[in-house]
């Protein structure tokens, strides 16, 4: 089977609140499934669950086979389960490519310590510049992120995902914030993504949604209303009336 993530019947209450609400998915090997769905409709409280930030009250979730519902957040991503932040979570003073290095140096175990000596570290320039490379943001390698546009940021966040070598990866809003003039890039940069990666991708934007997903799974209130095409959305009652229900 090539089945990388396998979620059956994952609930999580908030209080009284059902926030996620017997939510069964999986992803096979290449997959390409962006998840949708209202404002407060749960999609951030599923990726916590899945990249264990966040203990489910019931259900379970397996990576590669194996019973992860237990398991410690960075377990999960040593086992390639990698997932990106809607809020950026970068360090303004530091590089483009110290983000890099850091992250191949988590990666490979080496201490914190080495850190400031990576520019002696042929491999993990290499590796740095080529994976920079891969989101086109190698001509901003020595700028500080402090002063890289806020889009750049979010494409970056994308490639420390991907140096952290993932099987599978969620993207949680990669585009919010990005303006429409470049996203173009963004596109590309997902349209880069090495093929056999399982990719969940949570975004608001449809022209994205529809460019990029083989597979989309609509959330509201918690539960899973549609599983199909992008080509079969639009036409389906249920996800209408969940979106006009937002503006009642
Ligand atoms: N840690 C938390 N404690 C209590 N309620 C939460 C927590 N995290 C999320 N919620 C609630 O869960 C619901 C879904 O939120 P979220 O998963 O962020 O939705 P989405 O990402 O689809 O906009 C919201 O009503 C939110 O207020
Ligand atoms: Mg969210």
């Amino acid at each position: 089977m090539d089945t990388l993530l396998d979620i059956r019947n994952l609930k999580m209450n908030f209080g009284g609140l059902k926030v996620t609400d017997d939510v069964s998915l999986n992803l096979a090997k290449g997959s390409r499934t962006a998840l949708i769905g209202p404002n407060g409709a749960g999609k951030t409280t599923l990726i916590n669950l899945i990249a264990g930030a966040y203990r489910p009250t019931s259900g379970s979730i397996s990576l590669m086979g194996q019973d992860v519902t237990g398991m410690k957040d960075t377990d999960r991503v040593r086992l390639g389960l990698i997932r990106s932040f809607q809020i950026t979570r970068l360090f303004p003073d530091l590089t483009v490519i110290d983000h890099l290095a850091m992250a191949i140096l988590q990666r490979e175990g080496r201490s914190a310590g080495m850190f400031k000596s990576y520019h002696r570290m042929p491999e993990v320039l290499d590796e740095a510049m080529e994976a920079l490379a891969r989101l086109r943001l190698d001509p901003l390698a020595n700028r500080v992120v402090a002063q890289i546009a806020y889009g750049q940021q979010r494409l970056l966040e994308i490639a420390i995902a991907l140096v952290l070598k993932p099987k599978v990866l969620l993207l949680d809003e990669p585009a919010a914030g990005i303006p429409s003039s470049d996203m173009d890039r963004v596109v590309a940069a997902l349209d880069n993504l090495p093929a056999e990666l399982a990719v969940l991708l949570i975004d608001h934007d449809m022209d994205l949604v529809r460019r990029f997903a083989r597979e989309v799974i609509v959330l509201s209130s918690g539960a899973v209303i549609f599983r199909g095409t992008p080509e079969q959305l639009g036409s389906d009652p249920r996800v209408r009336s969940a979106y006009l229900g937002e503006d009642a």
